[in-house]
């Protein structure tokens, strides 16, 4: 009999995903850095959230779906951009097909293994997500190129500060897949043989390149190749925020902004969203979790921008609480990449599925009709729970 590869929660994805890659790419994938404190706080802050759900005259018909960014989508969950380097051989393709069939937006990484041409053509919904590497040409020139495979709006973020070093250990993740690589990593492929075998069928090793940073005409550089052109790039200012949202004059998010301050230096710089996010606790340990951040952001420019929130969604109900909070929406990372390894673009639809379910079941029980009615009634909030950064 086929086995069967549905899983009904994403602890279950995970699980799956353990087993199935390689030890170094699932700790690529777990990430986290230092001591791992914001990785975790991202998780365990959801549960200090309780709900306060009604009993009797709920609502037979539940609507989940909203707009973010000009885009109307299903359900307020979406794709957040990661660099999928070697999780599964149709990578970041999957996933767009994934969120397409659901009916939801991809945020395409610049750090990813498709291109942004094969993406977009597979999600129509698809925002290419930037860093500050390069010089300005070198950052239009890659704007551009989203454009015209045409991107409908632009993710740039700016929390990363090159932190190194987890207390676990990091995974050791080759500058590129030549012979001498798959020598040394075979002994990890070997254990994972279901893993191997998806890109054995296609007949390629993953190449760790980042085809979406490629200059016009030339070969895509390594991930290591790239990350060191970014690690010698100026750091950008708040006039370099909105020079770039000037430049691409349509849909644009900055993610990563954990300060009411911050926030109102983006509406400032003419950014229609931003993502409270501390890019999954892989960054400035000790950041705390989103969720908490989220009520004071929200309170501050709520109804001058769209506030999304990215990090620790495992659950529709997270969900749920983050859209009580004043989150318009969420994009998830591991949540999706857990489904990815376990079943690829079926397991993604799977996660996506399972976050549907809870935040309908979720609904159902707080007595609305739709997501936007949520509001804090709907939840029991620890005294302290809030973390209001760069309120006076
Ligand atoms: C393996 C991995 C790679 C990531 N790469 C990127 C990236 O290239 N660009 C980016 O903006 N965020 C990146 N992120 C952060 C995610 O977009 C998102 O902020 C984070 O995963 C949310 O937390 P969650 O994983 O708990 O859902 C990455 C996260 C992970 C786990």
């Amino acid at each position: 009999m086929a086995k069967n590869t549905w899983f009904e929660t994403v602890a279950e994805a995970q699980r799956r995903a353990k087993k199935r890659l390689p030890k170094s790419v699932y700790a690529a994938l777990v990430a986290g850095s230092e001591k791992g404190l914001t990785v975790d706080d991202n998780i365990a802050a959801f549960s200090e959230l309780g709900f306060a759900p009604h009993v009797a005259g709920l609502c037979g018909e539940r609507d989940l779906s909203t707009t973010v960014m000009g885009q109307p989508i299903s359900m307020p969950v979406m794709i957040s951009p990661t660099g999928v380097q070697a999780v599964h051989p149709d990578g970041e393709v999957a996933v767009a097909r994934a969120a397409a069939a659901r009916g939801t937006a991809i945020g395409l990484s610049s750090f990813a293994s498709k291109s942004i041409e094969e993406v977009a053509s597979a999600n129509p919904q698809t925002f290419f997500q930037m860093y500050w590497v390069g010089d300005r040409d070198t950052l239009i020139q890659r704007m551009e190129r989203a454009r015209a495979a045409g991107a409908t709006g632009l993710i740039i973020t700016l929390d990363w500060s090159f932190s190194n070093g987890r207390d676990w250990g990091s995974p050791s993740i080759p500058e590129k897949m030549d012979l001498k690589a798959m020598f040394q990593f075979a002994p990890e492929g070997i254990t994972r043989p279901k893993w191997l075998w998806e890109f054995a069928k296609t007949g390629k090793v993953p190449d760790l390149t980042t085809p979406n940073l490629a200059a016009p005409g030339q070969q895509p550089p390594t991930f290591f190749g790239a990350y060191g052109q970014w690690m010698g790039t100026p750091l950008p200012t708040w006039e370099d925020v909105a020079w770039l949202r000037e430049q691409w004059g349509g849909p644009f998010m900055l993610k990563g902004v954990m300060r009411v301050d911050d926030a109102k230096r983006a509406v400032d710089a003419g950014v229609s969203a931003i993502s409270v996010s501390n890019h999954g606790g892989n960054n400035l340990d000790g950041t705390p979790a989103p969720i908490r951040a989220l009520p004071a952001i929200a309170e501050a420019v709520g109804d001058q921008i769209e506030v999304v929130l990215d990090g620790g969604i495992r659950r529709g109900s997270d969900v749920v609480k983050a859209l009580a909070l004043g989150a318009r929406a969420v994009m998830i990372g591991r949540a999706y990449l857990w489904g990815l390894s376990a079943n690829g673009q079926a397991g993604v639809e799977n996660v996506l599925d399972i976050l549907r379910g809870g935040i309908d079941s979720a609904i159902l029980g707080l007595g609305h009709k739709s997501i936007h009615d949520l509001s804090p009634n709907d939840l029991v909030i620890p005294e302290g729970f809030r973390r209001d950064l760069g309120v006076g």
